[in-house]
């Protein structure tokens, strides 16, 4: 540890009082790479003075003595999605009980529903919270729309994009378009360098010649990389890396061994929980969970800390405020009894003390979430989902069909598979396969298909909650899936399970049919009510909800149910369509 010379012909002014004073910390100092002794003062947000005096001490000022204790800068999630059943508040809290000061928050669920207006005023109404929200837009939907070119036209996201807390394009998810030539994505990462924001990338499964392409394209970070030789790779070809640790891929452990057996320079390297489910968040902490493997995976304390603060603020530009503890900077500070415990026992935000010893000192301001996600608009008119609905219908006596056959949470394989018909509908064996369908909100159009995989106990099963923003509904019996969906119909959002005839769980989204006003404790209890329902059920994977999330999309191999229909997503084909209802 380092310590600072007294200077003794530094003089200070009544004007110089500051409100609050750190007195006899060790700081992690992420711009020198020093564990080093001094305080600190914080006058309003800011960080007024670093160093051995006892600066601007008045009748006022709160002294916090802290003897040997570390502090460091509040941490940085880079890549978070706030929407995964619990709301951007929810989990903000939690962040900020474990030590985030800074969130970049995907936009997507939020402009979808709302347009770019809404989204402008909902911004500005996170922009006052305890902690900071950034947002990140996304280019396109992760799911085909019928109202896609309207909604993400160059206007609307450009709108999005000026927003200063608006700092990044969202992952690009579409980027095989990107890598043919699209020019609606050059002209709007053209748009983004001019505004000096970033570009991140999703480009899972690129390979070497893709990526060198995509860092062509203008394409500047990846939180996608699932083993080390991924992540090598990204880092040559200059791409800011974040390293994962989720609910979905718990792969940081793995990452980091490459890391360190390589040897590679860290300063462009971030880690990132990529938004997991609640109950993760509960069990293992946000980024304290990350810091505590990096330290336990031996990595320097010092890198560890550096990659969740200075290094995401490089990346986002910002760092002339947040990452480090300096004059002039933010005042976003954690104090940890040691190096070695990243959860803090006092978290400091905007200046203030927030948390301490993991309670919030006071709540967030609460949200008028009927403003911005009125329940009226989760459908323009009520009607109700017929159990016919959930059937296929051929006219042939047999049939070729594309069965969507679970490999694990999120990654399907297409699986042709001959079934005959009866009665004019493709007939199947129910102890193998489930029906799937997603069905507008509005009753537009339904697309049905076969699900293989997924666990064949469950009756009926309806969420509203899934990137498609519609009602997915998965069973083996077409009463339990008509009842769960007409339950989350007239719920207006939510998940519903239907067996032998009674509702058996549900969980309302009240948000936009996506995200519950509970506490982020209550819906990690819901959550695991649900995976041990599933699991009972014969689910065997251990991330039901990514099964929701990632059903509909249109980026992840090998086939999706969508807007479209049952789609090959790699050929970029109709299997099978949608019906139209009206
Ligand atoms: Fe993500």
């Amino acid at each position: 540890m380092n310590h600072l010379e007294p200077r003794k012909s530094f003089s200070f002014s009544q004007n110089d009082m500051v409100d609050l004073f750190i007195q006899g910390g060790t700081i992690i100092n992420v711009y020198s790479g020093e564990l080093l002794q001094a305080n600190i003062a914080v006058r309003n947000d800011k960080i007024s003075y670093v160093g051995p005096l006892e600066y601007g001490i008045g009748k006022d000022t709160r002294i916090l003595k802290l003897k040997k204790k570390i502090v460091a800068p509040g941490y940085i999630e880079p890549h978070f999605h706030p929407w995964d059943i619990y709301n951007p508040s929810s989990v903000g809290e939690e962040a900020c009980k474990r030590g985030t000061t800074t969130v970049f928050c995907d936009n997507l669920i939020f402009f979808m529903l709302m347009g770019s207006e809404g989204f402008a005023k909902f911004i500005d109404a996170f922009s006052k919270m305890p902690i900071k929200f950034y947002w990140t837009c996304r280019a396109t939907p992760q799911t085909p729309m019928a109202r896609e070119t309207n909604l993400f036209s160059a206007g609307n996201l450009r709108k999005v994009l000026m927003n200063p807390q608006v700092q990044s394009l969202g992952e690009i998810t579409r980027w095989p378009e990107l890598i043919n030539g699209a020019s609606e994505m050059g002209d709007l990462i053209a748009l983004t360098k001019q505004l000096k924001k970033r570009v991140d990338g999703h480009t899972a499964g690129a390979k070497y010649d893709k990526l060198n392409r995509l860092a062509m394209a203008g394409v500047e970070s990846c939180h996608e990389s699932i083993n080390g030789q991924e992540v090598l790779d990204r880092l040559r070809l200059g791409f800011y890396v974040m390293l994962r640790e989720s609910s979905l891929r718990p792969d940081l452990r793995l990452l980091l061994k490459t890391v360190a057996e390589n040897q590679v320079l860290t300063d462009r390297l971030m880690l990132t929980t990529d938004g997991s489910m609640p109950a993760f968040y509960q069990t293992h902490g946000i980024t304290d969970h990350l810091i505590r493997i990096a330290l336990k995976e031996g990595m320097d304390p010092i890198c560890a800390y550096r990659m969740v603060t200075i290094n995401p603020a490089v990346y986002f530009g910002l760092d002339h405020r947040i990452g480090g503890i300096a004059p002039g900077r933010d005042a976003d500070m954690v104090i940890l009894e040691d190096i070695h415990n990243p959860t803090p026992e006092t978290v400091i935000s905007r200046g203030r003390i927030v948390s301490e010893k993991g309670n919030l000192v006071e709540a967030f301001p609460k949200v008028e979430w009927e403003k911005y996600f009125p329940k009226a608009s989760f459908y323009k008119q009520a009607w109700v989902a017929e159990k016919d609905l959930f059937s296929i219908p051929c006219s042939a006596d047999s049939i070729r069909f594309p069965v969507i056959e679970l490999i694990n949470p999120a990654i399907t394989r297409i699986h042709w598979v001959q079934f005959t018909t009866r009665n004019g509908l493709l007939d199947f064996d129910r102890s193998r396969f489930s029906l799937v369908a997603l069905i507008s909100r509005e009753g537009a159009w339904i697309t049905v298909g076969l699900l293989e995989g997924f666990g064949n106990g469950i009756e009926g099963l309806a969420s509203s909650y899934n990137t498609a923003a519609q009602i997915l509904v998965i069973g083996n019996n077409r009463e339990a899936m008509s009842a769960a969906a007409n339950r989350v119909l007239e719920t207006k959002g939510g998940i519903a399970v239907f067996d032998k005839g009674r509702l058996c769980y549900e969980l309302p989204l009240p948000i936009g049919g996506i995200m519950s006003e509970r506490s982020l404790t209550e819906v990690a209890e819901k959550e695991k009510e649900l995976k041990i329902l599933l699991t009972a059920k014969g689910y065997p994977f251990h991330d039901p909800l990514y099964t929701f999330v990632f059903l509909p999309n249109d980026f992840l191999p090998e086939v999706r149910i969508n807007y479209m229909g049952i789609v090959d997503i790699k050929k970029n084909e109709v299997l099978w369509p949608r019906r139209d209802l009206v």
